[in-house]
């Protein structure tokens, strides 16, 4: 979507419709100045109003006049192939052995859309070594403009769920720390959902991910890593019941940005939090 930007004689007031602009979803310039579409047709209207008359079409059977003729019909113009990106990032995500060249080829990644419209690359926060790996939807505005994954409102709620049975991505010891990324590396406009393609693209990076940082337990938060993780929709069906991904235990959650808008959801999330304590404390 491209929105024309007034010019604004207050800068503040024009950086803050730049930023409104951005957050509706426009991440192209069309013009230089607006443009009154209202106007423009207006002035079709009496354009057409004051044309002559064209002459009658001819009856039917007859040929019409060359200069009527339609322009005549252009092969159907077959796209050259490109590169596939499944493909690309599949073989992109198998030549990283480390999570830095992850990250490289995650930086490197230029088949996805997402990336023309974000700031930043957001790929992971936390500690590596964690026992548990969330796996959240996507960054949003701040994430963007920080780099790292759940730094907004829903992002400290959720620093805030897991403090509360003693994890955290700042703890060094890898008992108590979290490992967090996202199903999209970059923020879809509007913050739109990402599209089943976008998350196509980004499943070997998220295989990998999962198979590098090699976590005991893998928490899906909100709908969009669900689907990534089992193909199947539906968290508010599925948050809480185990299952398994990646040869280990995932557990899905409700995102936080849904309990900001729906508190009274937060008592599930507390007991997915204490089935997630207690399994973390079962003996191995
Ligand atoms: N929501 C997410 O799913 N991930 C983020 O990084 C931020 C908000």
């Amino acid at each position: 979507m491209g929105i024309a930007t007034e010019i604004l004689a207050d800068w503040d007031a024009a950086l803050a419709a730049l930023e409104w602009q951005l957050d509706c979803g426009a991440d192209e310039t069309l013009a230089e100045a607006p443009v009154d579409r209202y106007a423009l047709a207006q002035a079709d209207a009496t354009r057409r109003a004051e044309a002559p008359e064209r002459p009658a079409a001819p009856p039917p059977g007859a040929a019409a006049p060359s200069a009527a003729m339609p322009p005549s019909a252009a092969p159907p113009h077959e796209p050259p192939p490109g590169p596939d990106p499944v493909a690309e990032a599949r073989a992109a995500a198998a030549r990283a052995h480390t999570l830095e060249d992850l990250r490289e080829a995650v930086h490197r990644f230029d088949l996805c859309e997402l990336k023309k419209g974000a700031r930043n690359t957001v790929f992971a926060d936390g500690n590596p070594k964690a026992r548990v790996l969330i796996l959240g939807e996507g960054p949003g505005r701040e994430e963007d403009l920080e780099g790292r994954p759940f730094v907004g409102r829903a992002g400290q709620l959720l620093d805030r769920m897991f403090a509360a049975i003693g994890l955290s991505r700042s703890a060094p010891d890898p008992e108590r720390a979290l490992y967090i990324t996202n199903v999209v590396f970059w923020r879809p406009p509007g913050n739109r959902d990402p599209e089943p393609a976008e998350i196509a693209m980004m499943k070997p990076f998220i295989d990998r991910h999962i198979a590098l940082v090699d976590p005991e337990v893998v928490v899906a938060m909100g709908n969009t890593p669900l689907f990534a993780l089992t193909g199947q929709r539906g968290i508010m069906r599925a948050r809480g019941i185990w299952r398994q991904t990646h040869g280990r235990p995932l557990l899905p959650m409700a995102h936080p940005a849904y309990l900001l808008r729906n508190p009274s959801a937060k008592r599930e999330s507390w007991a997915d939090l204490l089935a997630l304590q207690a399994h973390l404390r079962a003996p191995k």
